[in-house]
């Protein structure tokens, strides 16, 4: 098993990334050590520079992220952490399946088409291209599982579809190149939504902070934000067939359920029949209980930049030396004289 994924460094960390992605990350690396496979989790900086970014802040959230990451529970003794920047590899990759892929799948990319909107024209290449480099990511390192979200299974089945067409076209049928990678995607917070709209996903993008809930949040911050959740006026109803058509209580209940390491059911076999004004309060102070010893880590690591950047440098060694026999195998593969 060789476990592999990535975060964007852009801003804090919150609880759509922590619940759908990164809970997971901390559990395969134990699994994964225990059957003596290898797990490597990444800052995704390179992909960071797709939009329009400032430099300064760049380097500081990449410091930032690998503190939230070690403070979740990612242990550098275990995983590999590093950032993709110190692993030129990535990139190299990057380019040379840019043969492969093809310009209709990146279209189809719904991703691609949100970022954009109507202004296609305007945006950079990079934007177009960034599920490429999101394939190299994986491949790069012959991935079997990658957990991620809801939001970026799409990506890994284009990741599947160039290394596919990339062994058919340059491989030897018993030996292919590239591993065809699985994402893992978590059954009860696959899509944490927004506290303002239960439309739209829990995003760092979005200008309102007070739809996302941050790791670095206070006990007050969380409480209020909480409060604020827009819901409807209805009691929570004593199954999950009630909460259909009512996105926002669903999102709510379905915090609860990840959070407490519960299903759905659980929760409304608890709050069925009960208004908000009772659910509210004990998915709150559920929050704070869960979140305040990871901020609080995470504001002790963060101040150690030494320790964080030694932590990359030695994660970045080590990818470096994993990666080494794949890119060189398909140096080979396309007739590159290397
Ligand atoms: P990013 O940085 O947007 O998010 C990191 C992880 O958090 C998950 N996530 C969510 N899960 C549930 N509900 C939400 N509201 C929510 N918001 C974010 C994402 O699904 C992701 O797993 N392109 C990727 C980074 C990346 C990557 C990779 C991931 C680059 N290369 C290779 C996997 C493998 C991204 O921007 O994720």
């Amino acid at each position: 098993m060789r476990i592999v994924s990535g975060i964007q460094p852009t801003g804090n960390l919150h609880l759509g990334n922590y619940l759908g992605a990164i809970r997971n990350w901390v559990k395969m690396q134990d699994e994964v050590a225990a059957r003596g496979g290898q797990s490597l989790y990444f800052l995704a900086d390179l992909h960071a520079i797709s939009q329009p970014h400032v430099p300064a802040e760049l380097r500081e959230n990449t410091l930032a992220m690998t503190a939230a990451l070690v403070a979740c529970g990612i242990d550098p003794a275990r995983s590999v952490l590093f950032n993709q920047a110190q692993v030129p590899m990535h990139a190299e990759l990057q380019w040379l399946l840019s043969g492969t892929a093809r310009m209709g799948w990146l279209n189809r990319m719904t991703q691609w088409k949100d970022k954009a909107g109507k202004n296609r024209e305007g945006q950079s290449v990079a934007l177009f291209t960034y599920p490429v480099l999101q394939a190299a990511d994986v491949l790069l390192y012959q991935a079997t599982h990658v957990p991620v979200g809801e939001d970026q299974k799409q990506h890994l089945e284009l990741a599947r579809d160039i290394a596919q067409k990339f062994n058919n076209d340059f491989g030897t049928e018993d030996v292919p190149v590239f591993t065809l990678p699985e994402p893992i995607i978590p059954p009860e917070a696959a899509r944490i939504m927004s506290l303002r709209d239960g439309s739209a996903k829990m995003s760092k993008s979005d200008p309102s902070d007070m739809s996302r809930i941050n790791l670095t949040d206070d006990t007050d911050t969380i409480m209020a934000k909480i409060k604020k959740a827009k819901t409807d006026p209805e009691p929570l109803p004593s199954d999950k067939v009630g909460l259909e058509g009512r996105a926002e209580a669903a999102n709510l209940v379905g915090i609860y359920a990840a959070m407490a390491g519960t299903s759905v059911d659980a929760v409304l076999n608890e709050f069925g029949g009960h208004g908000f004004g009772k659910f509210k309060p004990a998915l709150g102070e559920l929050l704070v209980e869960s979140l305040a010893p990871i901020g609080a880590r995470f504001m002790e690591l963060r101040q150690d930049r030494e320790a964080l950047d030694a932590i990359l440098a030695r994660g970045a060694l080590k990818a470096r030396e994993l990666a080494g026999p794949t890119l060189a195998a398909v140096y080979a593969a396309l007739g590159l004289v290397r």
